[in-house]
């Protein structure tokens, strides 16, 4: 009875703040933050970055805030899922330290009038082109979280990749002191990539998204076997996807640099020193999944 009495006074205990006064009051005691930013609704994948981050900095602070600003009118900002008391579970079970869950007000007390604009070439390309103004609003609230967490380094899931990369740029930009970590995709057994959205799925669409990254592992082999025809591999994966009856935005062959499509001349060179990635977006059903496969 003592034993358990003195492990339950040593249990580790996760700190959760809804202000940002609380937040800064809290990290005043820490120098090198490492920070995951989240909208919740948490999955395994979420959890490895934490794990990843934890070694990175002297406390871990995930952020869990859906953010209105990168959903498009249409969009499932109403219906996503706010699932903010489990997700404190998992959190603290994975060592997270702090949690900052702030409400729409704190964030936004007034209409935000200044916005990040990130460049066009980077972000009205793949996700930005079928989500205008998605990057934007990605943009505008990272950079506040970061103003508010003022961590030493973020980390993110690779599996958005171009938020990664625009993120990557902004902080660059603006010149922030703040190392950007990639965190590598989290799978299913099956190689379906972990998601929020895979929550809206049927049982049979779950079956078949595994497909989304089949489709892209089929054009990274070829890619690697020395296919250099990119148009082809391209319309190849659109039309298997769609004849298995999905709705795909893109599946592209790009540069992981700059997520340009590589000249012809250089996909053979570029695909042998692992310089591209291949991204997709296909709605099956009603949900929009994405994934990418560097290559
Ligand atoms: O990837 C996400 O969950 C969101 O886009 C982020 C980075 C938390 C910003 O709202």
């Amino acid at each position: 009875m003592e034993d358990s009495a003195a492990a339950l006074s040593f249990k580790f205990i996760m700190k959760i703040v809804h202000t940002i006064p609380e937040l800064r009051e809290y990290l005043s005691a820490f120098k090198q933050p490492a920070f995951v930013p989240t909208m919740g609704n948490l999955h395994e994948g979420h959890l490895a970055l934490i794990r990843q981050a934890k070694p990175l900095g002297d406390v871990t602070v995930a952020s869990i805030f859906v953010n209105r600003l990168q959903f498009l009118p249409h969009e499932d900002f109403d219906t996503y899922p706010r699932t903010r008391a489990l997700d404190c579970e998992k959190l603290e079970g994975v060592g997270c330290d702090v949690v900052f869950a702030p409400s729409e007000q704190e964030l936004y007390p007034e209409p935000q009038a200044f916005k990040v604009q990130p460049p066009a070439e980077l972000a009205d390309i793949l996700e930005g082109y079928f989500r205008p103004g998605f990057f934007s609003g990605v943009c505008t609230v990272v950079l506040k979280l970061l103003s508010i967490v003022q961590p030493r380094v973020v980390v993110l899931g690779k599996k958005d990749y171009q938020q990664q990369m625009v993120v990557r740029r902004m902080v660059q930009q603006f010149s922030l002191p703040i190392e950007i970590v990639g965190g590598e995709t989290t799978r299913a057994a099956t190689g379906l990539a972990l998601s929020s959205r895979n929550g809206y799925l049927s049982e049979s669409e779950r079956a078949e998204a595994v497909q989304l990254s089949l489709t892209l592992k089929t054009m990274a082999t070829a890619l690697k076997s020395g296919n250099t025809d990119i148009a082809a591999l391209q319309a190849q994966a659109m039309q298997t996807l769609t004849a298995r009856g999905w709705q795909p935005d893109y599946l592209v062959v790009r540069r992981r640099s700059d997520l340009q499509t590589p000249a012809a001349e250089d996909v053979l060179t570029d695909a042998a020193s692992n310089a591209l990635v291949v991204l997709g977006a296909a709605k099956i059903g009603n949900t929009r999944l994405i994934d990418n496969l560097e290559v």
